[in-house]
């Protein structure tokens, strides 16, 4: 009797652990077996779900930000398709790669026919979220371009398809193309729970992507949130001594404070001005915003990897923006009031000590994280 007891615990042991065993096997699978196939020829995109969603450091406001995973997937796709542009040579990716913080090396990029753009590609790691910061100016957000034209990442998407040297693709063409693809029915039937291929589709897939991109885990961000961690604000960072950086990278971060963050963002989030003239020229060739020779300013987040820098790509290294800064400030009539003195040009006159500081203080703003996250990576085979 006694013995039929054990043996009856025992295959109810068996029994339960057997069956947790199976749920442990069961891994969730987005798509059937047909579709993942025909999906395999041409990506690697995984059958279980990458979550797009994230967590903004402490000292943000630790809030999830919520993205579709499947839409973003999608437009990963897409951002990195060379069949979306006009010779099939350039996709999204081509111009804004990932281990350079989705900018690229050059001071003009490439584009289709063997064009090239007119500005220097802006870095979509250079902001800490899109989504976070960019749209209407009105609302006191960011718009997009180093001319500030496109309020959504909808628009500027739109504007970058059809420019003849980028892409050559007005959506009716994008269209096309999507539509003779064997993947995208598939991907657009997971994201929108029907096939029906759209321009507004295509449109607000892309944007999901590049709204799910984001960058805080740089050297500057720990930092930051171990400061908040013990002060509760970011009150005083000015003059805070952060432990993990070196003296040179502390003294950077108060030069960088008092000179350059008023523009660029205090504490290398939200910019402190949308737009200025930095005094690169007397004469722009390239007028910027609305023929002021005003460009956006750009927030510095992994700067390190984005040169060569400003609209036109002039200056190549960290060393010759801090140099321009220091003594080659031009008094053009547009030049921002932050760098001027009455009516002349404003010259920081860094000594050597103050240049080197600054240069190892932007250093800090690298995530590298983001630059092998493998949701941002290129789903092609
Ligand atoms: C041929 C190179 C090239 C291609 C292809 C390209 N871009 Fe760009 N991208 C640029 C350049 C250059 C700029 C800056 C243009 C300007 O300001 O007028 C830019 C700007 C942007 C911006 C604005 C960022 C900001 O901070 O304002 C976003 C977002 C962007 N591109 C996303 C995309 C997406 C999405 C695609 C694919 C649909 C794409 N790009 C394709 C070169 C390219
Ligand atoms: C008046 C506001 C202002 C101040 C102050 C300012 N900048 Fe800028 N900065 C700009 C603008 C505007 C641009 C883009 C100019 C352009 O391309 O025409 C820029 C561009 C840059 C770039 C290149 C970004 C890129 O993606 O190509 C770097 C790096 C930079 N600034 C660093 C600094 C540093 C370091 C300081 C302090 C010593 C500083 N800035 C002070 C407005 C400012």
């Amino acid at each position: 009797m006694k013995n039929s007891i054990t043996l009856t615990v025992l295959l109810i042991i068996l029994f339960l652990l057997s069956s947790c065993k199976e749920e442990l096997d069961v891994t969730y699978e987005r798509y059937s077996p047909e579709d993942y196939a025909t999906l395999s020829e041409t990506l690697n995109i995984d059958n279980d779900l990458l979550d797009y969603s994230f967590v903004f450091p402490k000292y943000y406001n630790s809030r999830t930000l919520a993205m579709n995973s499947d839409l973003a997937t999608l437009g990963r796709v897409m951002f990195y398709d060379l069949n979306l542009s006009d010779d099939r040579t350039i996709s999204c990716a081509s111009c804004h790669k990932q281990e350079l913080a989705f900018a690229d090396d050059k001071a003009f990029s490439d584009g289709v026919n063997n064009r090239q753009t007119t500005r220097n590609s802006l870095a979509l790691g250079a902001v800490f979220n899109f989504a976070e910061y960019y749209g209407d100016p009105n609302d006191n957000r960011i718009p997009f371009f180093w001319d500030n034209r496109a309020n959504t990442v909808q628009e500027q998407a739109r504007q970058t398809f059809a420019n003849v040297d980028e892409m050559n693709m007005p959506m009716d063409k994008v269209m096309e193309r999507v539509n003779e693809s064997s993947y995208y029915p598939i991907l657009f039937r997971e994201a929108f729970g029907d096939s029906e291929i759209t321009e507004d589709r295509i449109l607000d897939a892309v944007s999901e992507f590049v709204n799910s991109m984001s960058t805080y885990e740089s050297k500057y961000d720990i930092e930051l949130d171990k400061h908040y961690e013990q002060n509760f604000s970011l009150n005083n960072i000015e003059n805070a001594s952060f432990s993990g950086f070196s003296d040179e990278e502390n003294f950077g971060k108060q030069l960088y404070i008092t000179n350059c963050g008023n523009c660029h963002g205090r504490i290398n989030g939200f910019p402190g001005k949308i737009e200025a003239n930095n005094g690169l020229a007397m004469d722009y060739a390239d007028t910027g915003i609305n023929g002021s020779s005003m460009f956006k300013v750009p927030t510095l987040r992994n700067i390190e990897l984005t040169g060569p820098y400003m609209h036109d790509g002039s200056l190549e290294t960290l060393e010759e923006v801090v140099e321009h800064y220091s003594n080659g400030i031009m008094n053009h009539p547009s030049l921002s009031q932050e760098l001027r003195n009455g009516n002349q040009a404003r010259q920081f006159n860094f000594d050597d000590t103050d240049k080197a500081a600054l240069v190892a203080f932007l250093k800090t703003f690298t995530d590298q994280n983001m630059l092998v996250d493998e949701r941002y990576a290129d789903p092609f085979k």
